[in-house]
């Protein structure tokens, strides 16, 4: 049987997207390998959000299929997803003899068959297919065939917002969304085989069934299905990403305060503090807008976390704006923050905007960016210590096998001393130490009654 090696780049719909690809290709009798020295096919499924991240699925490539040479080996190399999309018949130029857009992602399976038995030399994919965004739809078995206590499932695809720094609505087209019967019927499948937490997956995922779904009793279409999941016995947690700012409408917000299965987090890209900039993003908020967002949902959910996207270095922004992004951190307090840097685009509005900013320059204000996201986190962690917090165990530590972890409702990871009999348990940690945003604890014993110590009474508020 032939061994294939996935690697993915980018964000979770990525990872999302090769988990279908690998169980697909599983179920055609693919054998999954886990890295790329003896596999008879390889598949980067790409990132083009930022440059670098095109880059390295590149270099990545090259490497490999050098390798490969010297050892005499002939993989069939592949590119999937994102960067397929948009230089499709170029990567054939580099020696890929798979090219499959994000559209596509259903019909790895049968190219490579076509591949391996020699019917075709080479296949690029890309073209658009009504209906794709219900095609990524099957899961893996966990890990070392363990249940997976966690899954991710794809709503929707594809991007109306076109801000003018990205590149998605390019490579993931317009959006289209799944019905609400099928993503639930999936959540339920997942349920039954053990998962206890599911994050809903879209590029907008607050969009998700406007065209589709009419706003009901002051509901959207993405709350509707919020409700429709949440009702799903024997979930636990209900997670999503990405949404939107403009997505946090009040019946959201509401559903925050309502909804004891959605947990007190929400991921709120800002991308910048600086309402000149913002404006020149396309972003269609307002610093003030964003903020009282923030305290809205702070009112409904107090203890909930709150985490955002930022890019340093959009064309034009002055030390002045990009200060005003740093004063938005402090003022807000994010409990994590993921800062980029601005890297043009490709047929973006931005790339082709005055005031493109020299590198050192980008560089010099992300590096501060990061000191203060990082001083506001761990601040926030070191609060956490002597703390009792709850959290859903995972598996063993990505970081330590020898230790397991969970984590927060909050999305804090959590690594104590456990062991299998713990996988798939809501626990109770105490912290002991915080470090680089993961906490350290040991499990908190309760009664055979299950009678609450008094450390837990703080629990409600981690
Ligand atoms: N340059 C830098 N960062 C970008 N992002 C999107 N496009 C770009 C770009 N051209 C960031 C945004 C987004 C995250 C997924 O990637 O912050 O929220």
């Amino acid at each position: 049987m032939p061994q294939v090696f996935i690697k993915t780049y980018g964000c979770q719909m990525n990872e999302r997207d090769s988990e279908a690809v690998a169980a697909q290709l599983a179920a055609r009798g693919y054998t999954l390998a886990p890295d790329e020295t003896s596999a008879d096919v390889v598949l980067l499924n790409t990132c083009s959000v930022r440059d670098l991240a095109e880059q390295k699925a590149l270099g990545k490539m090259s490497a490999i299929a050098g390798v490969a040479r010297k050892q005499g080996r002939h993989p069939v190399l592949g590119f999937l997803g994102c960067m397929a999309q948009s230089r499709g018949e170029e990567l054939v130029q580099s020696g890929a003899r798979l090219v499959v857009g994000t559209q596509k992602f259903h019909r790895v399976g049968e190219h490579l068959d076509s591949l391996l038995h020699g019917r075709e030399t080479h296949i690029v994919d890309t073209a658009e297919e009504a209906g794709s965004q219900a095609a990524i739809r099957e899961h893996l078995p966990g890990p070392g065939g363990q249940r997976p206590v966690t899954a991710f499932v794809s709503i929707m695809q594809g991007c109306n917002q076109h801000c003018t720094f990205c590149i998605v609505p390019a490579t993931r087209g317009l959006e289209r969304s799944r019905t609400i019967p099928d993503i639930v019927a999936e959540v339920r499948e997942l349920v039954d085989r053990g998962v206890r937490e599911i994050t809903l997956l879209g590029q907008i995922v607050t969009s998700f069934g406007k065209r589709d779904y009419p706003v009901k009793d002051g509901r959207s279409a993405f709350v509707q299905l919020i409700e429709a999941v949440h009702e799903v016995e024997g979930l636990q947690r209900l997670r999503f990403t990405s949404p939107h700012p403009k997505g946090y409408g009040a019946d959201l917000i509401e559903a925050f305060g309502r909804l004891p299965k959605l947990v007190e987090h929400a991921h709120l890209p800002v991308q910048s503090g600086s309402n000149r900039i913002l404006k020149e993003m396309h972003r269609g908020y307002t610093r003030e807008r964003f903020l009282s967002l923030i305290e809205q949902l702070r009112q409904v959910q107090p203890g909930i976390a709150i985490t955002t996207d930022i890019i340093v270095g959009f064309p034009g922004e002055t030390e002045e704006d990009f200060e005003q992004t740093v004063s938005l951190c402090r003022e807000v307090e994010f409990d994590q923050a993921y800062a980029f840097k601005y890297s043009q685009r490709r047929d973006t509005p931005a790339a082709s905007m005055p005031g493109q900013l020299p590198e050192s320059v980008i560089e010099e204000r992300h590096a501060r960016l990061l000191a203060t996201i990082n001083e506001l986190a761990s601040r926030k962690y070191a609060e956490l210590v002597g703390s009792t917090v709850e959290i859903l165990v995972e598996g063993p530590s990505r970081r330590n096998a020898a230790r397991f972890e969970g984590r927060t409702r909050t999305n804090r990871i959590v690594i104590f001393e456990g062991d299998e009999r713990h996988r798939g348990e809501l626990l109770k940690i105490q912290v002991e130490r915080a470090g680089a945003f993961t906490l350290y604890g040991i499990p908190v014993l309760t009664g055979i009654d299950d009678e609450p110590t008094p450390a837990l009474t703080a629990l409600s508020h981690s």
